[in-house]
């Protein structure tokens, strides 16, 4: 969609990723390091202080001690961390449970290792997981439960309730957890972040991705990191040893100084501002829309303009009216289509009043 955007000139709302910039204080601390000559390769478990400026924060945040020195991987990104976690112990034979709609780098790296996904749909509009229907596809030969939230492309987050709910489910089984938390400061109207690292039954079987890419707008920096515990991530290491070794240098030392601030906090506001924006501007459209409750998606509902095929209608939607999105059916492996549409709303302002005023002008049938 990326593509096509550029191709026909249209404001690209489909890629996760903000049009904004960076701090300059983070730039410039980027900058230093490299001065400084911080430009060879990091250890391979990442740079220290990083390491354990985010050990502290997590306990802060959620309440569970990791060591950074064997419990915090620092990756290039949240995509090799999930790779990673993945490959480092799904065997072939090995059945992954996957929450569809799905973000779209768990199937092939499941199907890599030799496993197979085994889907959970979460039903449109809210984007729910229903636990019975997990507990109904889970066999000897699960190994993994593979969650997500914030969730992308759902916009929903898990509860307390939800979590119970997976405690209950794993308990006694040798079933790992892969949790994918980049969304983990972007949650709307006062809900808190789930996080696997606060429900010690859950902590001591999984794996936690995150990015900094997400937090920091710097999507472009490819860094991200895994917390888990000591015997989980002495195999996770095995993996990461030899798919990167290591992740940028300078970045990691920046990070590990900016970071300690706790700038992260202002997340929330700033993205709900933004969404509401997004959300105001299109007030008068035919689109229908439940509120996202975390991530800077936003699905909307096109059917009170036309019943066509989501990627049919992206696609006239970036041709004809200029404004790319993404159609949610890629989202499933048997191209599930719901009639939603997924916008990303990090843009700058004048970029959503831009999108908006063209999406006002979409006509209507008759
Ligand atoms: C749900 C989810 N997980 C992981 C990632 C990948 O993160 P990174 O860019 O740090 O590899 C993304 C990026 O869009 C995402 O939306």
């Amino acid at each position: 969609m990326s593509t096509l955007a550029q191709e026909y000139n249209a404001i690209n709302l489909s890629q996760g990723f903000p049009d904004f910039p960076a701090s300059e204080e983070l730039i410039s601390l980027v900058h230093h390091y490299m001065k400084k000559g911080m430009n060879q390769y990091a250890p391979m478990q990442g740079v220290l202080s990083l390491r354990e400026v985010l050990a502290e924060k997590a306990y802060d945040l959620y309440g569970t001690y990791y060591h950074p020195e064997s419990e915090i991987t620092i990756t290039s990104g949240g995509t090799q961390a999930i790779y990673t976690a993945i490959t480092a112990f799904v065997r072939e034979g090995d059945e992954v449970i996957v929450f569809e709609p799905a973000y779209d780098c768990y199937v092939p790296a499941i199907q890599l290792a030799g496993g197979t996904p085994v889907y959970v749909s979460l039903k449109a509009p809210d984007f729910v997981p229903d636990w019975e229907a997990v507990k109904k596809v889970i066999t000897h030969r699960t190994r993994i439960i593979l969650i997500n939230s914030p969730h992308n492309p759902g916009g929903s987050a898990l509860t307390r309730d939800d979590m119970k709910e997976l405690e209950k489910i794993v308990s006694g089984t040798g079933i790992l957890i892969v949790s994918d938390e980049v969304y983990e400061h972007i949650l709307f109207d006062g809900l808190e972040h789930n996080s696997v690292m606060k429900f010690p039954l859950l902590a001591e079987r999984s794996l936690a991705v995150f990015s900094f890419g997400k937090t920091y707008h710097t999507t472009g920096w490819k860094l991200g990191y895994c917390f888990g515990p000591a015997n989980l991530m002495a195999e996770f290491r095995r993996i990461h040893q030899f798919v990167v070794f290591c992740a940028n240098t300078p970045i990691q030392y920046a990070l590990s100084e900016y970071i300690r601030n706790k700038n992260y906090m202002g997340l929330p506001e700033f993205y709900q501002k933004k969404r509401d924006y997004f959300l105001k501007l299109i007030g008068s459209t035919k689109f229908r829309y439940l509120p996202a409750q975390g991530s800077y998606f936003q699905l909307l509902d096109y059917r009170g303009y036309s019943d066509e095929k989501d990627t049919d209608f992206a696609i006239r939607l970036t041709k004809e009216t200029g404004v790319a999105s993404i159609p949610t059916s890629v989202f499933y492996h048997e191209a599930q289509d719901n009639k939603l549409l997924r916008f990303c709303f990090a843009k700058e302002d004048q970029t959503l009043e831009r999108a908006a005023e063209r999406l006002c002008r979409i006509p209507v049938p008759a």
